[in-house]
């Protein structure tokens, strides 16, 4: 078997360490605090809302809930965004996303405060990663890379390959990788010969959204592989975009679906909340 990279132990480490800051920020008279908005009742949504605020709960960060209708309208989203962005109490906005059709969700994401965006969606977040200053980086990227880092997992120097190019994980993945001096390829689906691409990668990412698509063919002997999938399988099990008992005896360290990549997120989330609150002491 290979290492199997322990995303929700680490997620749980992170969490315990984050416990401490809350508290001296406490006493210092800062009350760490996220409001949470979510627009309409996807049911997926409703699920990733509630595990964020246990997750808070459980790091002792104060959560404001916001369950607006679905047919809440752009303007008032917004105006709810810039009245959170002049509240000093709160640190950090989480508008969750897919929001309903009629709301364009690059305004609301552009209307959130960049020092308050601990999803590391705005813009200047975004520009911020890639020039190498410091701000919000994507939760579910930077996850990725504590799971490297903590399961001692160098990446340096490595053939780094990423498998989608979305601007929540598969760009700032890359970023985030060469910052860390790993030679990154990008890969999507216009790539040519992608098993070549993927077959040279030491660490291999994956987040194409396709339930099992990554199999033994696709990977190096003894690489590490890092899922981000989350599907449910035809007897409503969860799996992810790579088939794990097709590459397990092939790769030295992979992380499971559910309890890898997850978990994490989460975990960068708290991580982004507090540092807001710490950004926000006077
Ligand atoms: N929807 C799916 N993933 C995410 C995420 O990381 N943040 C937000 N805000 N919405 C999401």
């Amino acid at each position: 078997m290979p290492l199997l990279i322990d995303g929700k132990k680490i997620s749980t480490e992170i969490k315990d360490e984050l416990k401490i800051t809350v508290e001296e920020l406490k006493k210092q008279g800062v009350e760490t605090c996220l409001a949470v908005i979510q627009v309409g009742d996807d049911p997926a949504s409703s699920i990733y809302v509630r595990n964020k605020k246990g997750a808070c709960a459980y790091v002792g960060i104060e959560s404001l809930s916001y369950e607006l209708p679905e047919e809440t309208t752009e303007e008032e989203l917004v105006k709810l965004v810039k009245e959170l962005n002049e509240n000093d109490n709160v640190h950090g906005i989480l508008v969750q996303l897919p929001l309903p059709k009629h709301i364009n969700a690059d305004t609301i994401i552009r209307t959130i405060s960049p020092d308050k965006d601990v999803d590391g969606f705005h813009p200047e977040s975004v520009g911020r990663l890639c020039i190498g200053e410091p701000g919000f980086v994507s939760c579910t990227p930077a996850g990725i890379i504590q799971l490297l880092k903590r399961s001692g997992i160098e990446i340096e120097g490595k053939e780094c390959v990423v498998v989608g190019r979305s601007n929540i994980v598969g760009k700032p993945m890359s970023i985030l990788l060469l910052r860390e001096n790993g030679t990154v390829t990008i890969t999507h689906s216009r790539t040519k010969d992608l098993k070549e691409v993927t077959g040279r990668a030491d660490i291999l990412v994956v987040a194409i959204g396709k339930p099992k698509f990554i199999t033994a063919d696709y990977v190096k002997e003894g690489a590490v592989v890092i899922d981000v999938g989350m599907h449910r399988n035809e007897e409503n099990k969860l799996c992810g975009d790579v088939d794990f008992d097709d590459i397990k005896d092939k790769v030295s360290a992979i992380t499971p679906v559910p309890g890898g990549v997850g978990p994490m997120t989460i975990a960068m989330l708290m991580y982004n909340c507090v540092e807001a609150a710490k950004g926000q002491e006077v």
